[in-house]
């Protein structure tokens, strides 16, 4: 009981840390998560976490998310994964609770926002998303998702809602996050704005084809100055630079 608390006393916490500091300014914002709605299994390796945050499949028991949408590292058997279905309300949806929760060493909210969930039962008939190992695929354009805000201060979604979005270079993003980390994040968004994640994305995926035209992820949903504001892009988590520690973290959780 006491533990449900505190887990929901610090998604709270954690959500209330990323609100934009002007949520309460008068303009309103048309910043459209996708604007689309995705197709059922179009993209099968999204999870919708409990505590409100977006995930990837990595393996059969494993979630890749966000760093800051979890506590703490340690046995967690509090959060609900749903995957499965765009429909988070269908019948044919799979949900799975976790048994463990591993948060990036050092992570203090500076870069280094990734962790895995240890699903208590692995999921079968749902393709996982590889990470990128290198940098190869750090540009071009991706592919982000998730059940966030479709409209900046907006609820989350029942659908899933798909965007594409430009990557911008760090020499860019940095001009709009001066606290750019840019050895572990990566920025994509148009400078004229209106495509974005958006809060309740975060832990989601960005992905985008590989030479094999499979998917792959480059970025996890991690910040923004709002949603889909002018000269504000979305600021992801750079896979390329954490694969082998996501895949330490991996193997040391059974894989
Ligand atoms: N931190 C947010 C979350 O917890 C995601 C923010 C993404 N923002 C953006 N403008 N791309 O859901």
């Amino acid at each position: 009981m006491l533990r449900k608390l505190l887990a929901a006393l610090t998604a709270a916490a954690a959500l209330i840390a990323v609100l934009p500091g002007n949520a309460g300014a008068s303009v309103p914002r048309e910043s459209v998560v996708g604007g689309t709605r995705a197709a059922q299994g179009e993209f099968p390796f999204m999870v919708r976490l409990s505590m409100g945050c977006g995930g990837s499949l990595y393996s059969s028991r494993l979630v890749l998310t966000a760093a800051h949408c979890v506590s703490r590292t340690g046995t967690n058997t509090s959060i609900t994964a749903t995957l499965g279905a765009v429909d988070l309300q269908s019948s044919s949806r799979i949900t799975v609770k976790s048994n463990y929760v591993y948060r990036a060493p050092g992570y203090n909210g500076n870069g280094k926002d990734w962790a895995l969930i240890r699903l208590a039962t692995p999921v079968t008939g749902l393709a996982t998303l590889p990470i990128a190992t290198g940098t190869a695929y750090n540009t071009g354009s991706f592919t982000v998702a998730g059940w966030g805000a479709a409209t900046e201060g907006g609820a989350q979604q029942r659908y899933l809602l798909k965007a594409t979005v430009p990557f911008v270079p760090d020499a860019t993003c940095d001009n709009s996050y001066p606290d750019l980390v840019a050895s572990d994040e990566i920025c994509a968004g148009y400078t004229a704005g209106g495509v974005d994640t958006c809060q309740g994305d975060s832990g989601g995926p960005m992905f985008r084809r590989d030479a094999q035209n499979a998917w792959i992820q480059v970025g996890i949903v991690s910040r923004g100055n709002g949603c889909a504001r002018p000269n504000y892009p979305g600021v992801y988590s750079e896979v390329s630079t954490f694969a082998s520690a996501i895949a330490a973290a991996a193997a040391s959780l059974g894989g």
